[in-house]
């Protein structure tokens, strides 16, 4: 058993794993926030990866509203998947509109991954909040990527310290969504290769943390692309053993906030008969460092 703690602005952290997430009670999302919960909050997400808020009623404006507190917002860049109204508010959902066309990201993020990390400045967290679940399944998987590098012998934590990984979102899409149809030339064009530190300093909790995902980390700069990708599958299936990760079992009303400076992150498989609508939101985030 984990014991829970009570922040000096009277949130309680119920640890919900080992190494990650932790759910926070006495607090109302709907309404706005204090600077004291928010700074609490702040370093809530940068110690424990994930953040459960449960029983929450949270409308767009008012998910955008707690999210802006945490920093910019980045709608998806298929801007056909927004919230009417609310373009940083995006459907994740197998939800069909009255054209028979998907209103949102349908079977987003099935492989480990750490959110838009294809950018210069990749998010710092996600917030995703659950409308419709299905009864099973559809769950969220998260690892913490503190934990992966901390159980890492010396001197591959060393090693891994000294590469680069290329994140690139056009492969991903071409390799894991080809359900979907063809990414536009102008999608395209968002979105070229970037590298990232693969090991990187987190900016609040100053811990570092392994950068690489299955999902969107192509290979590792300046050496075999072969090489690298068997690199980065192994990193992130060594970094997904049960013990480094919490699996969040949705019900509608969850907003589930989680890092993905230090965690990624895949949701998991679901009876397609049932509906499922979701609503995300992405906080922009620092360019990785390692110090
Ligand atoms: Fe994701």
């Amino acid at each position: 058993m984990h014991p829970s703690a009570i922040t000096s602005s009277g949130l309680r952290l119920r640890p919900l794993s080992d190494h990650v997430g932790a759910e926070v009670d006495g607090i109302d999302l709907s309404r706005p926030i204090s600077d004291a919960q928010h700074h609490d909050l702040n370093h809530a997400l940068a110690q424990y990866g994930v953040l459960v808020f449960r029983d929450q009623e949270l409308p767009p404006a008012m998910h955008v509203d707690f999210s802006a507190r945490f920093g910019p917002l980045v709608g998806h860049l298929v801007s056909r998947f927004s919230v009417e109204g609310f373009p940083q508010v995006t459907y994740i959902s197998n939800v069909r509109n009255d054209k028979g066309e998907m209103i949102g990201a349908d079977r987003a993020g099935m492989i480990w991954h750490s959110d838009m990390s294809y950018f210069r400045r990749p998010m710092l967290g996600s917030l995703l909040y659950g409308v419709e679940c299905p009864p099973e399944g559809a769950n969220t998987e998260f690892a913490s990527m503190y934990a992966a590098y901390e159980a890492l012998p010396p001197a591959e934590r060393e090693r891994l310290a000294s590469l680069r990984g290329i994140h690139d979102y056009v492969w991903h899409y071409e390799t894991y969504l080809t359900h979907r149809q063809p990414l536009t030339d102008a999608e395209k064009a968002k979105a070229p290769p970037v590298t990232h530190p693969a090991v990187r300093t987190h900016p609040v909790s100053r811990r570092r943390a392994v950068y690489l995902s299955e999902g969107l980390t192509r290979s590792i700069e300046g050496i075999d692309e072969a090489e690298g990708r068997s690199l980065v599958v192994e990193m992130s299936r060594f970094a997904t053993q049960p013990q480094f990760v919490y699996s969040h079992a949705w019900r509608p009303g969850d907003l589930v906030f989680w890092d993905n400076r230090c965690t990624m992150h895949r949701a998991t498989e679901f009876d397609n008969q049932h509906r499922r609508m979701m609503r995300r939101t992405t906080v922009e985030g620092d360019e990785p460092f390692i110090d």
